[in-house]
């Protein structure tokens, strides 16, 4: 068998396949102009080596937050050499000492061997205190340890912080002595409504397949779920699984069948996480499905009846694991007879971001 013999028409239907990597940078970041407008405000009297502001950045995943913020940055980057610029993932970088070797790579500085984590930050700081910087946080929420954001608030001068979080209530959370001297705005990323995911993926779609490979339907079925789940990058997702799938079996173009075939494979991958999820917090799932858009004390009257035995800390917190993995989404209501209280409703699919 010719198990490596090139496919019937010999061309792949990927033109430029980069354009679907995970860490690829769009060069232009459509429908998000007024959210960039309001970065760059925060960001410009760093050209007059004045302070600039700070950001808070929040809003579900895959909906551009990171793709603006790094658009921004390259911006920058062109038009000076006196804004240092730092991106930090807070989830790669999980520590403050892998956080401050990534900044000593910004500054280029290389001796760090045998440095602790105090003295890399002072010469860190004595370098951005020369000149201005952006510094951002993305995945805010993963920072392990918050006293590193406090000592760059205090300690660096000429600066703007911007804070990307998915998750609004940590912000509301965040210690008020940081919260008080940070005294930063605060930027929502809304969902793409379904005119935008489609006009996004269009444009990622020119931009990676050759021309006229996608049957029209095929492409709308990914617009589709996309624009259901609220995140682009499953869109993307789609159409990479779609495309191998079509190519798998020597197809000069993508198909329905194709999508259909990478939207199984997507919902498979929601099954088998919700399969890795430990046994109680299983439980407290289903319970939510069964009770979705019921008020959390209620939910957890259901679960002691069920049996459940966690005290209502313990379950409250499983819930807010639940929330942060989005399985299920809580929303915070104020008014009615108890003043406050949250609905848990149970999620759709699981998105991608935590590939
Ligand atoms: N307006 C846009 N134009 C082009 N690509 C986009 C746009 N919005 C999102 N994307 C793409 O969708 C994916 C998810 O976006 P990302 O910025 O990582 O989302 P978030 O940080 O909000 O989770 C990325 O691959 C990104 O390049
Ligand atoms: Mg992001």
């Amino acid at each position: 068998m010719a198990f490596f013999s090139s496919g019937s028409s010999g061309e792949s239907l990927f033109k430029n396949p980069i354009g679907l990597d995970y860490d690829y940078q769009p060069k232009l970041v459509k429908y998000r102009e007024t959210e960039m407008r309001q970065i760059a405000a925060a960001i410009r009297p760093l050209f007059q080596k004045r302070s600039g502001r700070n950001i808070f950045i929040h809003g579900p995943s895959g909906v551009g937050k990171t793709a603006a913020v790094r658009n921004l940055l390259n911006e920058v980057e062109q038009e000076t050499d006196e804004i240092v610029l730092f991106y930090i993932n807070c989830w790669k970088s999980d520590t403050t000492f892998k956080m401050l070797l990534q900044m000593c790579d910004g500054i280029g500085y290389k001796f760090t061997q045998n440095k602790r984590a105090d003295e890399l930050f002072d010469i860190v700081k004595k370098d951005i205190n020369r000149k201005a910087a952006v510094i951002v946080l993305d995945e805010v929420d993963k920072i392990d340890d918050i006293d590193f954001l406090y000592n760059i608030i205090e300690e660096v001068f000429n600066k703007s912080i911007a804070l990307i979080t998915n998750n609004r209530d940590w912000i509301s959370e965040l210690d008020s002595r940081i919260k008080s001297r940070l005294t930063a705005e605060m930027l929502e990323f809304k969902p793409y409504n379904l005119t935008e995911t489609r006009g996004v993926l269009q444009q990622r779609l020119e931009f990676v397949f050759a021309q006229n490979c996608w049957d029209n339907d095929a492409f709308e079925a990914v617009v589709q779920k996309a624009s259901g789940m609220q995140d682009i990058r499953s869109g993307l997702y789609l159409m990479k699984e779609a495309a191998n799938t079509a190519e798998e079996r020597n197809s000069a173009r993508i198909t329905m069948a194709d999508v259909a075939a990478a939207v199984k494979k997507l919902e498979e991958f929601s099954i088998k996480k919700t399969e890795e999820l430990e046994e109680e917090t299983r439980f407290i799932l289903n319970l939510i499905k069964k009770n979705s858009g019921r008020k959390i004390g209620e939910v957890y009257e259901a679960y002691k009846s069920a049996g459940g035995q966690a005290v209502y800390k313990t379950f409250q917190r499983k819930i807010a694991k639940l929330e942060d993995d989005r399985f299920i989404a809580a929303e915070k209501i104020i008014g009615g007879s108890e003043g406050k209280t949250t609905i848990l409703k149970f999620g759709h699919e699981k998105k991608l971001t935590d590939f």
